[in-house]
């Protein structure tokens, strides 16, 4: 295989569920030793927070359940992602609209619901946890630890 398979994750801030999702799909790649045939990022669809640090409390969840994510620093969606990314996978479908907003038609394929992978939960949305608890955190680790997988099956089976 030449061409790397690319995935994007998308949120609105790139600070909460985006960098959580990818930080969690870049361990499940590393533990399967795909990291030099899946390239792995996100951004966020608003501004807000170009530059920063994912949430501390997200890195914090994430840090119990063994994944690192205090490197990813936030930026924001762009038009050249379309042609870049194969997968441009939204994490709710205020986001999945936007996308699809910035897109031209002949990447609309590219763009998914992130959560269409996940088996184990029938919900199509990851919430966003920014004004919300603690727990609003661990469920949304918890979706995104079960679209990842998923998501890495589907690509072995598809592409590799
Ligand atoms: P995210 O969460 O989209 O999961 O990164 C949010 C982060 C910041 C804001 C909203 C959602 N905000 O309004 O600043």
């Amino acid at each position: 295989m030449s061409k790397k398979v690319s995935v994007l994750f998308v949120c609105l801030g790139n600070i909460c569920r985006s960098p959580t999702a990818h930080g969690v799909f870049r361990q499940l790649v590393k533990e399967a030793g795909l990291e030099e045939v899946i390239e792995i990022d996100s951004a966020g669809t608003a501004a807000f927070h170009v530059g920063k640090a994912p949430d501390t409390r997200s890195i914090q969840l994430a840090k119990q359940r063994g994944i690192e994510m205090a490197d990813l620093r936030a930026r924001q969606v762009d038009l050249g992602d379309f042609y870049q990314y194969d997968y441009v996978l939204a994490m709710d479908e205020a986001n999945f609209f936007n996308l699809k907003e910035l897109a031209l038609p002949e990447h609309y394929d590219k763009i998914q619901l992130f959560l269409d992978y996940s088996s184990d939960y029938a919900e199509k949305e990851v919430p966003d946890p920014y004004y919300g608890g603690a727990q609003g955190f661990d469920h949304v680790f918890d979706l995104v630890e079960s679209a990842s997988q998923g998501l890495l099956q589907h690509i072995q089976k598809k592409h590799l």
